[in-house]
Order: C-alpha cells, then sequence, then structure tokens
C-alpha cells in the first residue's frame, strides 16, 4: 500500500529540474519528511544501465527504445520508488511517465496505446501524486543546458522537435490538472523553488503545512 507522496518534476531540457527537484528535497527534509531523489531513466544500478546503453547506442526501432526505458522503469518502481513510497516516504523523480509520453510518444511516433497498457499494467497504481511541470522557452533551456556542459543526443535534436516537447508537457498538465502544475520556468531559480513549494503545500496538505 501506498502511504508517502511521489513528486515529479517534468519538462524539456534544461528547464531546471534537477535543480528543483534537489531544493524541493531540502526543504522537504527540514520539514521532517525523509525523502528519496531519484530519476529516469535511471535511478537504480541496473536502471542506469539500461540509460547508458540507450544514451551510448540509439535503437534503431522507437519501440526498442521504449521497451527499454519500460523495463528500467518497472526495476526502479519495484527496487526504489515503491519500497520508499510504502515506507512513508517521499519520493521525488527527475522525469518519469510523462517524459516517455511526449519524446517516445509525440516525438519518435511510439503508439500511444502500448504507452498507455505499459503505464496501466506496469506503473499503476504507482502514479505520481503531483507532477511539476517547468515551463520554458527551449532555446532558454537549451542554452542552460549547454552553459553546463552536457548536452545529450536529444539536447542536439532540432529546435522544432523542443518546441513539440514543450507543447506535448503543456498539453498533458492542462488534460490532467488534478495531477499536474504548470509552472513558469523563466524566472529565478528561488522564485520557482518557491512556487514549487506552493504547489507542494497546496496538494498534499497537511504533510507539509
Ligand atoms: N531558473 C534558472 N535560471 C537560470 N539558470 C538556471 C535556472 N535553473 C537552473 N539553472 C541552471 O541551468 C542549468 C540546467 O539546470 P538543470 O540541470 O537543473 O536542468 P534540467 O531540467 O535538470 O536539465 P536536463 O534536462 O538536461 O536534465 C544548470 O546549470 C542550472 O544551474
Ligand atoms: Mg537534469
Amino acid at each position: 500500500m501506498k502511504i508517502g507522496h511521489f513528486i515529479t518534476f517534468e519538462g524539456g531540457e534544461g528547464v531546471g529540474k534537477s535543480t528543483q527537484a534537489r531544493l524541493l528535497a531540502d526543504r522537504l527534509k527540514v520539514a521532517g519528511h525523509v525523502v528519496v531523489v531519484t530519476r529516469e531513466p535511471g535511478g537504480t544500478p541496473l536502471a542506469e544501465k539500461i540509460r547508458d546503453l540507450i544514451l551510448q547506442q540509439r535503437p534503431k526501432s522507437p519501440e526498442a527504445e521504449f521497451l527499454m526505458f519500460a523495463a528500467a522503469r518497472a526495476e526502479h518502481l519495484s527496487a526504489v520508488i515503491r519500497p520508499a513510497l510504502e515506507a512513508g516516504q517521499t519520493v521525488i523523480c527527475d522525469r518519469f511517465i510523462d517524459s516517455t509520453r511526449v519524446y517516445q510518444g509525440d516525438v519518435f511516433g511510439v503508439e500511444r496505446a502500448l504507452i498507455l497498457a505499459v503505464e496501466q499494467l506496469v506503473v499503476a497504481p504507482t502514479i505520481p501524486d503531483l507532477t511539476i511541470v517547468l515551463d520554458l522557452d527551449p532555446t532558454v533551456g537549451l542554452k542552460r543546458a549547454a552553459e553546463r556542459g552536457t548536452l545529450s543526443r536529444y539536447d542536439k535534436a532540432r529546435i522544432e522537435i523542443h518546441d513539440d516537447l514543450r507543447q506535448g508537457f503543456l498539453t498533458i498538465a492542462q488534460s490532467e490538472p488534478d495531477r499536474c502544475v504548470i509552472i513558469d520556468a523563466a524566472r529565478s531559480v528561488d522564485v520557482i523553488a518557491a512556487d514549487v513549494w506552493t504547489a507542494v503545500a497546496a496538494r498534499l496538505v497537511p504533510a507539509c503545512g
């Protein structure tokens, strides 16, 4: 049975997901929560190996790539996310189902039915309680990621793809307002963190009161 809160950060490249995940974890810890910060793809030794494999040698088939990510997610759920939630801990995950929907689904063309089947049969019932979608002009996000000095093959994709990704995340957030909050990520780190905290406190009350 799930007891803890499950929070995910989503959005395009360089929008500040990892930065905000870390800041939220720090703040929740100060408030007395036990917090696990993790990421996808990855989050366990095996899942990180799958992540490295995919990033080094891209599968030719989008379905193969999707299923490898799905295998990593199944492992991550059973080894890390569910045990932590069952122990009453708060889990913060940097990218999750929405990244799959927009990258593998909207951009790389994996059938939505396949993606939803895996969500329903593998991920459920461990659906995030709250998803923070950080929204930013992709040219700004890519510049941030480039300045940080690590661009993946996704970062290097054509700018139109990044516009599609941004729209994909916004569409999901608008269609699932109970789960998702959109936050303007063009502002300072501290201002965004304050909005993230407000969203967490509002949604997951009384835990963050
Ligand atoms: N609000 C902000 N304003 C300016 N710079 C920021 C802001 N938030 C994060 N940064 C910087 O931008 C870079 C990207 O941030 P971060 O790594 O948190 O983004 P990300 O969404 O996790 O990126 P990726 O998709 O590549 O994992 C980092 O160097 C970070 O310090
Ligand atoms: Mg990151």
